[in-house]
C-alpha cells in the first residue's frame, strides 16, 4: 500500500477520487487545505496530490516543504501560464480534472516509480552533500541548505531565503546564480531596506524623462539591468505596497513598465529574494501582499543560525583566521584553549558577520600567535536585555520564527503595543528604546536618533523590525 496525502479544494468529487486511489493499491488521507497538511507533517506519505488553488494559498507552495514527496497537480484549469508555472516550481505531474483513469492511474504510477529510484539515488550516491563554493560548514541543517540550493539552482523558480542577519543569505544568493545557467550573466543584488521607499519602484523599474520630480532623462532600471540573469531583492519585507504590486505583475507577467510610459515590454530575470522576517505573518496584518507571498514562496531555503550548526562554527573561525593571519602577516595565528571554549559558549546574535568581525579585531590586536579571551573581546555576559549597544542584533531572540511553531512571545512581529512598558514595572532597555524613538521621531530624523542612543542606523533599523516600531515618514524623508 501507498500513501497518499490529498489535499482537496474542489477540483475533484472525493469519494471518487478515494475510490480511483484505493483500487490503485494507494490508501489516500484527505485533507482541506495547505495548513491542514503541514498539521498533520509529510512523513510516512509517498505522493502528494492536491488542487492548483486551495483556500489558504497555491498547491504549488508545497513543492518547497521540508518533505521528498513529489507532488500532483490536480485542477480543473487548463491554462498553460498555470501549467508552466506548476512544472517551472518543480511539481511532479499536472492533472486536468475531470480525468481519465486510466491517465491518471499511468502519471501516477511513473511519478511513484521515479520518486523511489531517485530516492535510491540519492541514498547511495550522495550521502553529504558538499558546501558550495565560498561556504563553510557541513552540520546536517548546512547540508540540507545546500542540497536544496544544488536542486532549485538550474530551474527558473523564485526562491525565497530566510534568515538571521548575516547567515548568510546574500552568499546563499549568489551560490544559486553561480550554479545556475545564468551564470555568465548579471547578478543584481538590491537592499529594499536601503533604498528610500519614494526611490525603490523607480530603481528597480526604471522611468521615463519627466515620470516624477527630478526624472530629468529617461532611465532603465535595476530589473532590466539584471537581463538574463538574477535579480537579489534583500529584505524584501520592506518593500513598500506600490513597488510590491508591480513586482507581482513581473513575476507573473515577466513584464515590466517603467513609471511613466504605457508600454509593457518582456524581460528574462529570475527573482530570488530574502528576509529575516515572517513574510507570512505579515500577510495577516497588511504588511506584505498575500498573492505576492505566494509568488515568491515556491522554493523556500531557511538559513539555521550560527549556534544552531554545531561544529560548524568552531571550523569557519579557524577558516576565518587563517584568512586574517595571511592577509596581516601573521603566520602562526591561533586561538587559545580559552578563547575557543568562549566562542563556543557565546550566542551569536550576529551570527557569521559577527565572528568575522570578532576574528578580524583579535588578529588586528593579538600581540603575540596567539589569541586569548581578552583579545577576542567578546562579552560573555551580553544578553538580549543588555544588548543594546551591540553594532550587531540578532532580529529575532530564539530560533526564528518557524510558520508551523507558536510565535515567540518577544518575537520581531509583536506589536508595539505589545511592548509598551508596564507602569508597574521596571523599565527596561526595550522600552526605554521604544520611548525613545516614539517620542523622538517626529523631530529628528534617523540618523540623530541612532546617534543619540548610542547606536548604528542599521542597528536602529534592526530594532525598529523586531518591535514593530512604525518608521515617521515625515522625518525619515529628510534623513536619507
Ligand atoms: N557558511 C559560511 N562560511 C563562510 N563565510 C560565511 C558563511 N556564511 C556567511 N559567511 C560570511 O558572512 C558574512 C555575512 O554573509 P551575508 O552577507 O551573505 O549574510 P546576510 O544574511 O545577507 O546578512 P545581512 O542580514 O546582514 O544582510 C559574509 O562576509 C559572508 O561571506
Ligand atoms: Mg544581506
Amino acid at each position: 500500500m501507498r500513501n497518499i496525502l490529498v489535499i482537496e479544494g474542489g477540483a475533484a468529487d472525493e469519494s471518487s477520487l478515494a475510490s480511483t486511489l484505493t483500487q490503485l493499491d494507494c490508501t489516500p488521507t484527505f485533507v482541506a487545505d495547505i495548513a491542514e497538511a503541514k498539521r498533520l507533517g509529510f512523513n510516512g506519505f509517498q505522493l502528494l496530490i492536491c488542487d492548483l488553488t486551495l483556500a489558504d494559498g497555491l498547491g504549488i507552495e508545497l513543492v518547497s516543504q521540508q518533505h521528498s514527496c513529489p507532488v500532483i497537480i490536480l485542477s480543473k484549469t487548463k491554462d498553460s501560464a498555470s501549467i508552466v508555472e506548476a512544472m517551472r516550481a518543480g511539481v511532479a505531474d499536472y492533472i486536468i480534472s475531470p480525468f481519465v483513469e486510466a491517465d491518471f492511474s499511468a502519471a501516477l504510477e511513473r511519478v511513484l516509480k521515479k520518486s523511489a529510484a531517485e530516492q535510491t539515488e540519492t541514498v547511495s550516491a550522495d550521502p553529504q552533500a558538499e558546501p558550495l563554493l565560498g561556504m563553510i560548514g557541513s552540520s546536517e541543517s548546512m547540508q540540507t541548505v545546500y542540497s536544496r540550493v544544488r536542486k532549485a539552482a538550474p530551474t527558473r523558480s523564485t526562491i525565497l531565503i530566510r534568515g538571521e542577519t548575516g547567515t548568510g543569505k546574500e552568499l546563499i544568493a549568489r551560490a544559486i546564480h553561480d550554479a545556475s545557467d545564468r551564470a555568465d550573466k548579471p547578478f543584481i543584488a538590491v537592499n529594499c531596506a536601503a533604498i528610500p521607499e519614494t526611490l525603490i519602484e523607480a530603481e528597480l523599474f526604471g522611468h521615463e524623462k519627466g515620470a516624477f520630480t527630478g526624472a530629468a532623462s529617461k532611465r532603465s532600471g535595476l530589473i532590466e539591468a539584471a537581463e538574463g540573469g538574477t535579480l537579489f531583492l534583500d529584505e524584501i519585507g520592506e518593500l513598500p505596497s506600490e513597488a510590491q504590486a508591480r513586482l507581482l505583475r513581473f513575476i507573473q507577467e515577466s513584464e515590466i513598465r517603467r513609471i511613466g510610459s504605457n508600454d509593457a515590454h518582456r524581460v528574462n530575470v529570475r527573482l530570488v529574494a530574502a528576509t529575516h522576517r515572517d513574510l507570512k505573518k505579515l500577510t495577516t496584518n497588511g504588511g506584505f501582499r498575500p498573492d505576492l507571498y505566494y509568488r515568491i514562496n515556491v522554493v523556500r531555503i531557511d538559513l539555521p543560525s550560527l549556534k544552531q550548526r554545531g561544529n560548524d562554527l568552531l571550523e569557519i573561525a579557524e577558516h576565518l583566521l587563517e584568512k586574517a593571519a595571511i592577509r596581516h602577516e601573521k603566520s602562526g595565528l591561533h586561538l587559545s584553549p580559552e578563547a575557543i571554549q568562549v566562542i563556543n559558549n557565546y550566542t551569536w546574535p550576529g551570527n557569521v558577520r559577527e565572528l568575522e568581525n570578532v576574528i578580524e579585531r583579535a588578529a588586528i590586536m593579538c600581540e603575540g600567535l596567539e589569541i586569548n579571551t581578552d583579545t577576542l573581546e567578546i562579552d560573555t555576559e551580553l544578553n538580549e536585555s543588555n544588548h543594546f549597544n551591540a553594532e550587531i542584533l540578532t532580529p529575532f531572540t530564539g530560533n526564528y520564527l518557524d510558520l508551523q511553531q507558536p510565535v515567540h512571545a518577544a518575537s520581531n512581529e509583536t506589536s508595539s503595543r505589545d511592548h509598551m512598558p508596564d507602569p508597574a514595572g521596571e523599565l527596561s532597555l526595550e522600552d526605554y528604546f521604544q520611548r525613545f524613538v516614539l517620542e523622538n521621531q517626529e523631530h529628528m530624523n534617523e540618523t540623530e536618533l541612532a546617534k543619540k542612543l548610542g547606536i548604528s542606523r542599521k542597528c536602529l533599523w534592526e530594532r525598529r523590525q523586531r518591535l514593530a516600531i512604525p518608521r515617521n515618514k515625515t522625518s525619515n524623508k529628510s534623513s536619507d
